[in-house]
């Protein structure tokens, strides 16, 4: 290999951090400052949506060829990851747009892709994935929504819970049932649109954090659709619902560290500022230490979602580990630098006057969403056993 080559040996490319550079402007100037807010009062920071949407943040993961920013899933993520740095529920707006598309960019017909992507990417709608139900949380296979034909149509029943962005998007994946007999091959996807009739939607869920967006239950009641609204072949949702989750676990771990780097932040300052004992408790080695631990753990978990992210880009045989791997190392990661961001802000972090405890309620839901992160070694020790 070249010398001057190999100087970009696991290195971001310029592009990639000037993407950052970018994306941290528009958020320091107009998403941070609604994130409070957006906490405090529970309603969807529009501002911070629209401002992501003039920016050309709000679903950059979609192809040119659809009217996208055409990001690949290093830039997505690092995109993700500087949204959340500033404010966690707006981090979902480019995250659940990634989530609800990816079975149409996996497996949709042509027709489809070009009808749903294109307004995502104008930024005129935003899309849902409909997998979870009461009954079938992390076992996502025992669902019971159903979905019949009928002559061209099909028509859904169920009712889906934990549905984020749930009436703020037009757009859903939804997953049904169309062979009770076959488990997780008798699984469809389909488009519903927030429009079609008998889609209604639960009260907003009373959140610990990500506030900002709303996490709602979605009733699919007698929902009639076209038979050309289901993405992919008959028998394949499940599948097509699992590797979407292979890519997407990326874009939580993104947020993770986002989350955790924002803290970190915070922490940082005020460590500097603050005065005790007639000095900075940044002079202090216990508080040193636990700086150097949160650093040391958000880079550890930055370098493997960067990874992550490249074999989702390049769709490497072994995403489906890397994305659990970092979705699951990241989140945790996050959790014990919040925590750790609070503990450094003493009592002044426990309160909501300052933005840790934001913070550290943000990233809980880290271990929990896209596959609690006992689902994610579950998925982890299947791929290292089963070779
Ligand atoms: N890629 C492609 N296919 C896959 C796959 C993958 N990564 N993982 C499984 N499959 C296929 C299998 O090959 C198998 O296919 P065949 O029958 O043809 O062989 C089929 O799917 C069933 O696989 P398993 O037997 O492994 O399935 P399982 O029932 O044991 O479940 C599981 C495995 C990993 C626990 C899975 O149910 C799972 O990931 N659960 C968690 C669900 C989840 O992450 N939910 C989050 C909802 S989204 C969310 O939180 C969004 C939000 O709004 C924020």
């Amino acid at each position: 290999m070249a010398a001057e080559q190999s100087f970009d040996v696991y290195r971001l490319p310029e592009e990639h951090e000037a993407i950052r550079e970018a994306v941290r402007e528009v958020c320091t100037a107009k998403v941070a400052p609604n994130a409070a807010e957006a906490d405090e009062t529970g309603e969807f920071p529009k501002a911070s949506h629209d401002a992501l949407r003039a920016a050309d943040f709000h679903a950059p993961h979609i192809p040119v060829e659809y009217g996208g920013a055409g990001a690949d899933a290093l830039a997505t993520a690092i995109v993700i990851e500087e949204v959340a740095r500033a404010c966690a529920s707006s981090s979902l707006i480019p995250a659940v747009n990634k989530l609800g598309t990816m079975p149409l960019l996996l497996a949709g017909s042509e027709e489809l892709k070009r009808k749903y992507l294109t307004p995502v990417a104008a930024g005129d709608a935003m899309f849902s994935y409909c997998l979870s139900e009461p009954e079938a949380g992390s076992d996502a296979a025992s669902m019971t929504t159903r979905a019949v034909r009928d002559g061209d149509h099909w028509v859904l029943n169920g009712v889906k819970r934990w549905i984020t962005n749930a009436g703020v998007s037009e757009y859903y994946t939804v997953f049904a049932v169309t062979d009770p007999s076959a488990r997780s091959r008798g699984i469809s996807a389909f488009v519903v649109e927030k429009s079609d009739a008998g889609v209604s939607f639960g009260a907003p869920e009373k959140k610990l954090g990500v506030k900002g967006s709303p996490t709602r239950e979605v009733y699919l009641d007698n929902v009639r659709i076209p038979a050309d609204r289901m993405i992919g072949a008959e028998g394949t949702g499940f599948g097509t619902a699992m590797q979407t989750l292979d890519h997407t676990r990326v874009t939580i771990a993104a947020q993770a560290v986002g989350i955790a780097q924002g803290a970190l932040d915070y922490a940082k300052g005020y460590v500097q500022e603050r005065k005790q004992f007639g000095k900075a408790v940044a002079e202090f080695q216990g508080v040193q230490f636990m700086l150097a631990d949160m650093g040391m753990k958000l880079e550890a978990a930055r370098q493997l979602t960067y990874a992550a992210a490249g074999k989702s880009e390049r769709g490497d045989a072994d995403l489906t580990y890397f994305g659990a791997a970092a979705k699951c190392f990241a989140s945790d990661a996050a959790m014990e630098i919040t925590t750790d961001a609070v503990q450094l802000l003493g009592g002044y972090g426990y309160t909501r006057d300052y933005p840790v405890e934001r913070m550290m309620r943000d990233a809980k839901i880290t271990q929990i969403y896209e596959g609690t992160n006992q689902v994610q070694r579950i998925v982890m020790a299947r791929q290292l056993l089963k070779g």
